[in-house]
């Protein structure tokens, strides 16, 4: 892979000097909308991902270039306007990173040529935007020496998508990106940003990637508005209860005060955020000890929950999972991201994978119209020089 975008680089940027880079995606085993409500997130790297193929210029010029929008050439704008600009399309994510990290201090001097190349599917939810935003930062580490260690690009990554491009995000993906390691699941608390690796490891069983195909199109301003929702919701509890966060609620405590909330829709939203990040402890747990039984269990009520209280799962993903949960051999599966289209995941057992292939995809093909794919994850390094 390295060797061929090499080549394309030489011929796209008529230079042989590129040097290679490459981020991941995500995928989330469990801990769905919680990072912007103080609670757990459960994600891991997978091995698709972005590659990229980067060099220093002499002059002030920025230029890149992707493999999967070749048709809209190379994009270029000059290291003296890093401002948005909506038709320099998804060079908007590099160029923020560019913009944040000088803002914050950092000595970039000069251009850049960037070619790109994502293997993760378009519009599937699995991060490709962290993903470009966190393999540009360590492109421009490397590039201008700027030695920042991995949670600043984290933390500008995020910085990025909030403020640049205007989705209100938690850190789960950008962190999931560039703190991931080979096999192991990272169990963060967005709260303090203290995290533990756990092995991601299911024995007879394998993680399947879903990906329903439909594009998450309302999941912007949807998103938006859940977590609009959510500090309403924590609001009112406020007026009673010291807290700073959703993720500081047993369930009981929660219960006993939804009266503060006396709102049916917010107290459904805040009620998939209190269990889930309740869930995601008792899914670490059940990995921990081997137990994948209730960790599939775990995953079933997660979906549950983002379907019925949180309302960010729509006909393409239900159907998906209530088509993978009834198969021989599932253990468990559940929507995976933001929602609203994108992917799902399934613990499956590896012997039984191809009839669990061709039974869902047949049910998901008559139902909604057009096929489904299937992947299988394989946990990974975060984002790195290659
Ligand atoms: C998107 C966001 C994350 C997180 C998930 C939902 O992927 O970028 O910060 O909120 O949705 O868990």
């Amino acid at each position: 892979m390295e060797a061929k975008l090499k080549q394309n680089y030489s011929s796209i940027f008529e230079s042989d000097n590129g040097e290679a880079y490459f981020a991941p995606g995500r995928i989330n085993l469990i801990g769905e909308h919680t990072d912007y409500n103080g609670g757990h997130v459960f994600p891991a790297a997978i091995t698709i991902g972005t590659y990229g193929i980067a060099e220093k210029r002499t002059d002030k010029k920025i230029r890149l270039y992707s493999e999967n929008f070749a048709e809209l050439g190379i994009i270029e704008f000059d290291l003296d306007d890093l401002s948005y600009q909506k038709e320099h399309d998804w060079t908007n994510y590099p160029k923020g990173m560019i913009r944040y990290l000088i803002e914050q201090g950092a000595s970039i001097d000069s251009g850049m040529n960037i070619l790109f190349y994502g293997t993760i599917p378009n519009g599937a939810g699995l991060s490709s935007s962290a993903s470009i935003e966190l393999l540009t930062g360590v492109i421009l580490n490397d590039l201008f020496q700027l030695e920042l260690d991995m949670l600043t690009l984290v933390k500008t990554g995020k910085r990025v998508e909030n403020e640049f491009i205007g989705v209100n995000s938690g850190i789960m993906d950008q962190f999931a990106i560039g703190m991931g390691k080979k096999d192991q699941a990272i169990l963060l608390d967005t709260n303090t940003l203290k995290y533990e690796l756990v092995p991601a490891v299911f024995g007879d069983y394998v993680v399947v990637i879903m990906n329903t195909n439909k594009r998450r199109e309302l999941a912007d301003s949807k998103y938006n508005e859940r977590r609009a929702e959510c500090e309403e919701a924590l609001r009112r509890l406020q007026a009673q209860l010291s807290i700073e966060a959703l993720g500081e609620l047993d369930e009981e405590t929660f219960e006993a005060n939804l009266p503060l909330i006396a709102d049916e829709t917010l107290i459904k939203r805040a009620r998939h955020a209190v269990t889930e990040n309740q869930r995601t402890l008792k899914a670490k747990k059940a990995l921990q000890n081997g137990d994948l039984k209730a960790f599939g269990e775990l995953l079933n009520a997660s979906h549950h929950s983002l379907q019925m209280d949180y309302e960010v799962t729509g006909i393409e993903l239900d159907t998906l999972v209530e088509a993978a949960q009834k198969q021989d051999g599932v253990l468990g599966a559940r929507m995976t991201g933001a929602g609203f289209g994108g992917c799902a995941i399934a613990l499956v057992k590896e012997t039984s994978l191809t009839p669990f292939i061709d039974t869902v995809g047949q049910e998901y093909l008559s139902k909604i119209g057009y096929k489904a794919d299937f992947y299988k994850a394989h946990v990974d390094d975060g984002a790195r020089k290659l």
